[in-house]
């Protein structure tokens, strides 16, 4: 088992157990953390798993600055398995905002599951898409609009983000950078 393969287990879980205890979407959320565990057990490496390219995301550079959390140390640990990308919904280069491309260094059948990485302050915009999504928070403090709502709202610990089809959706950073995992399954 590789970095990225334990911290995609340790993703798992956790969105497992954060979904046992979630007041609202619970049956939904149940269904995307049993999507992903089943992606998960037939995983095979993909097209790009041995490739590194998170040095030339400038924005990479705030993974040094994660919170020390088990979780947090192992997203830094198999960071460099994963091809990092500036965001196509973002024209900056990759200055403040980033995607990690998880289907790139793991074949997960029809299940959609990166990272996103943004520099304190920044956003991530707005946005919406057919399948369903999870957002599971790793580190940092933002704001989330999600779920139907047009409000930003700060989440408890733990918390998980759920959109459903065409929910416009988006976040923004805080004091801190910002990572955390989606998946999107249909
Ligand atoms: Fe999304």
């Amino acid at each position: 088992m590789t970095p990225l393969d334990r911290f995609l287990k340790l993703c798992c879980t956790e969105i497992e157990r954060r979904a046992q205890l979630a007041q609202t979407e619970r049956v939904a959320l149940l269904g995307g953390a049993a999507a992903f565990r089943r992606a998960l057990d037939v995983a095979a490496p993909g097209p790009q798993a041995a490739r590194c390219v998170l040095t030339t995301v400038p924005v990479a550079t705030q993974l040094q600055h994660l919170l020390p959390t088990s979780i947090g140390q192992a997203a830094v640990a198999a960071a460099g398995e994963i091809p990092w990308i500036p965001s196509p919904r973002v024209d900056d280069g990759g200055a403040n905002v980033a995607l990690g491309i998880v289907n790139d260094a793991r074949v997960l059948g029809p299940l959609t599951c990166g990272l996103i990485l943004v520099a304190p302050g920044a956003a991530y915009p707005e946005h919406a898409h057919p399948p369903q999504e999870i957002y599971l928070p790793i580190s940092g403090r933002g704001s989330w609009r999600y779920g139907g709502s047009g409000e930003y709202r700060s989440l408890h610990d733990d918390s998980l983000v759920y959109n459903h089809p065409r929910d416009l959706h988006g976040t923004i950073a805080g004091d801190e950078p910002l990572l955390a995992l989606y998946i999107l399954w249909a």
